[in-house]
Order: C-alpha cells, then structure tokens, then sequence
C-alpha cells in the first residue's frame, strides 16, 4: 500500500520531507520484567507509524497527524518550560516529549532547527501493541537524522523512553522502544534491562508453518494510571525487603525466603517476576534447540502467573487465551502491560481462520464487546524510508 503521507506533507508545508518508519510490537515473552532489570523477548510487527518530517529555520516546532485535527506549534526554546510545567498533553506529548529527551541526552536544543512533523499511523491504539513506542521511536529517529545526532537505537531507545516516562507519565521500562528499535524479520529482540545488552533471535515461525494471531480484546488499557503503576511499586517495595536493588538479583532457588518475608501480595508479584525471567531464559534456549513449536508451554505458563501472581489479565484476555488452547494454538498468553489490550496465539497457518471464528463465537457468548482478529509478522525494526 502506498503511504499518502509524503504527498499530504507536500501539500500542507510546501516541500519534501523525510520519512521515518516505526513499528509496534508484540512481546512474545517477559511481561513486567524490564523496570524489574530482568529479561523481555518481543518482536517489531508490520504494524507501523510513519514519520515525515523536515526542517524549519524559525525554531519552531509544528506537530500535526493523520489522527487528529489539531495542529499543535511550540517554539524549540519553549521545550524545556512545557515540559517542566506538564504543558504537554495528549498526543503531541509524544513528538514533543521525544524532542525534549532528545535535549536530556545530549541534544543542545538552542542550536537546532526546527522542525514540522507529520505522524501517521497504523498501530491499533489501547491494544497492548506499543502504538506509543511507535511515534516516539520514528520521531527520535527522525530528528537525529535532521538535527545530526549521531545517536545509537540503544540511546534512541532510552530517549523514548524517557519521553513516556517524564513527559507522558506513564511509568513504563524499556521493552516498547527497544523492540521497534531494535527488531528484525523473522526475529525477537532479547533484551536485557539491567545491561541493556541485545542479542538477536531467530524465530523462524514461517518455516515451522506457525503465524500469531492478535487477538485485540477491545478493553482498553491506561499505563500512565493505576494498575500499572500499582504493580511497579509492589516490585519495588518487593525488592527493597529482599534486599536487593532490582528483582533481577532474586533467582527462583530464594523464592522460599522471599516467601517467609514477603506479604502474600506481594510475595506473589515477586513470584511472578522471577518464574517469568526464567521463562524468557528457557524460551530462548528452546527456540535454538527444539525451535518455535517447542515454546507453547511456556507461554501458556507465563500466562496463568500473569493471571494468578501478577493479576493483570482481565476476563476477556483469559477467555481469549483459553479459546486460542481449545482451537488449536500451540501457546497462547496476553501481551504487553495488561489491564484489557491484547492476547496473542501461536497458530498453525492452515489453523487461523478456525480460531478467529472460535475467538468471535466465545466473545459473544460471554457478552463481550466484538474483538479484533489478526496476524502480524516479527518485522523488521525502525529505519529511515527511502
Ligand atoms: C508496557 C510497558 C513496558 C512493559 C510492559 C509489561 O507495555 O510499556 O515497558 O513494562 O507493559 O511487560
């Protein structure tokens, strides 16, 4: 499909611009691991937010969208005051939030142009798909490119992040950004949070004739409020009465100990924790070894602790989870942060169609609002358009 975005950019500025290609991601495992410092495993999906952008010499920086009408102007020098203010709101706090983080790494925002720029995208909002990680890594990428940055997609990523964190404020890790930063074709990110190292992995679910289907429960998910922010701090408090800095440092040989100090809660979310970095370890080493037909257990496993210890998952994500495992999919668990967003099935091909009727007919049983069907491919990660 040919983007209209180049020519709309044309049309509205009066130039050419740069393009910039993010996408979104689905994590295959590791879920409330990275601000724990432990491990994650997602892939970028052919889902993606593109970027055009160029440069303005009045400082000025002008945001605009194929998503909403607004238009949103804010002189360069105003950044750092808007910011600091909690002026940025909505979804310009994204763009704008990557040009402020951009400045806290280094960027010296008083000798930079300004900048319009258009976002478009097709990463479905609220469904757990890291639609926001999209924007803020297409956008980081964008202005380096224009401001002559020369920073590296491991430092982008810690830029996104940071947008989210302070500018957004939503308390979230690394995972998002460094997954569409950072991704292949055919292959997950595996990540650790606590070095930030990254290593590449294989999945090679087309030739073991194996697709993902998301299966978008429609519930939508608020990561800047509540629940999330809950579980963070359970984590925190969790590793502080262990003793150690991050949960990273609990191996499952001391949940016993963990166990006699900890409050039933908050034993549990730590329970969580530490079985799920070590379902990532397991789920790596069995893609090398047995390949992706081998890892269904794990994810159905990951799953039930996200279920039962963590207690993020919703109804809807459970019923989804446990349709995809009566109608044929090899593993199946809810991605992302939880609270409502997505469940993701590993599915033979010739098996999809089945399960996207079965996913329909069990929502409408239940009474549950229509959700949404559809595969996505580990593609591969950010990069500048030609
Ligand atoms: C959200 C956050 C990520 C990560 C996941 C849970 O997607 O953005 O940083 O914490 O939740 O694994």
């Amino acid at each position: 499909m040919v983007s209209p975005i180049p020519d709309f950019f044309q049309q509205r500025y009066g130039y050419a611009p740069l393009l910039v290609r993010a996408p979104g991601r689905v994590n295959l495992i590791g879920e409330h691991t990275d601000y724990n410092g432990g491990f994650v495993l997602p892939f970028a999906i052919d889902r993606r937010t593109l970027v055009a952008l160029g440069a303005r010499d009045d400082g000025m920086l002008r945001v605009a969208s194929t998503f909403s009408d607004e238009v949103i102007e804010l002189p360069l020098a105003e950044l750092a005051a808007a910011q600091a203010s909690g002026a940025l709101r909505g979804w310009a706090a994204y763009p704008l939030g990557v040009a402020w983080a951009l400045g806290v790494f280094g960027a010296d925002l008083a000798a930079v142009p300004g900048a319009d720029i258009l976002i478009d995208s097709n990463v479905p909002v609220g469904a757990g798909l890291s639609s926001s990680a999209a924007i803020e890594s297409a956008v980081a990428m964008a202005l380096t490119d224009i401001w002559q940055l020369g920073f590296s997609r491991e430092t982008l990523a810690r830029v996104g992040q940071r947008a989210e964190n302070d500018a957004v404020g939503a308390p979230t890790g690394i995972m998002d950004q460094s997954a569409s930063l950072l991704g292949q074709a055919d292959s997950a990110v595996f990540l650790d949070c606590r070095s930030l190292e990254s290593q590449v992995v294989q999945l090679g679910f087309d030739a073991a004739g194996l697709a993902v289907l998301v299966m978008d429960t429609g519930v939508t998910h608020e990561h800047s409020t509540g629940g999330y922010g809950e579980r963070r701090a359970s984590c925190e408090a969790g590793a502080a009465a262990l003793g150690v800095e991050s949960l990273r440092e609990i191996g499952i040989d001391e949940l016993d100990r963990a166990g006699r100090i900890l409050d039933d809660v908050t034993y549990r979310r730590v329970r969580h924790v530490v079985t799920e970095n070590q379902r990532v370890l397991d789920t790596v080493a069995l893609l090398e070894t047995d390949g992706p037909t081998a890892i269904g257990a794990l994810l159905d496993a990951s799953h039930r602790s996200l279920r039962d210890d963590f207690e993020v998952s919703v109804p809807e994500l459970d019923l989804a989870v446990e349709t995809a495992l009566e109608n044929g999919a090899i593993g199946a668990r809810m991605t992302g942060g939880g609270f409502g967003g997505a469940a993701i099935a590993l599915v033979p091909i010739d098996g999809v169609s089945r399960l996207q009727v079965a996913v329909d007919g069990a929502f409408a049983e239940h009474g549950f609002g229509v959700p949404e069907t559809f595969t996505v491919r580990p593609s591969e990660g950010a990069k500048r358009e030609p």
